[in-house]
């Protein structure tokens, strides 16, 4: 299966961030980790970061025919994009939404997501953890699917 790994704005800056919240790894080592679960899971992934909105939505717009899932982490556009969400609801592929940090657990602007009604589920709290379990959440819902 071919899953899309798309990191939001900020995370790029992982391991320099807010370590306290955010961890001590960089992305680079996530992505790292992801690609070693996806091989064991008989998936490969892409994985891109971008700092802009506009660029989310067509990376998005992009796994239309060539993706068979979305894992996401859009970051602080969770709480704020209707143009990601309606990206991730267009080209109609399962979402699994995944956060670092437990968004219920902080400031009340995080406890919404708009991802969330759309997506087949999220993940939030686990650190690197939310990535690997999200990511293997996607490919056995795809393959149950029989996608
Ligand atoms: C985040 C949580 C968001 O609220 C925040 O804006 C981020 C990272 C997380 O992974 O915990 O940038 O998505």
């Amino acid at each position: 299966l071919r899953i899309l790994v798309l990191h939001g704005p900020n995370l790029n800056l992982l391991g320099v961030r807010e370590p306290s919240i955010y961890g001590a790894l960089t992305l680079e080592q996530i992505n790292a980790a992801l690609e070693t679960h996806a091989a064991g899971l008989h998936s490969t992934i892409q994985c891109q970061q971008f700092n802009s909105e506009g660029a989310i939505v067509e990376a998005i717009h992009n796994a239309l025919d060539e993706k068979d899932g979305i894992l996401i982490n859009a970051g602080a556009y969770t709480h704020t994009s209707v143009a990601i969400r309606d990206a991730l609801s267009g080209v109609k592929l399962p979402i699994v939404e995944v956060h670092l940090s437990n968004i219920y657990q902080r400031e009340a602007f995080r406890h919404y997501s708009y991802i969330a009604p759309i997506a087949v589920g999220q993940i939030s709290g686990f650190g690197i953890d939310s990535y690997l379990l999200g990511l293997e959440a996607l490919v056995r819902h795809l393959q149950r699917e029989g996608g």
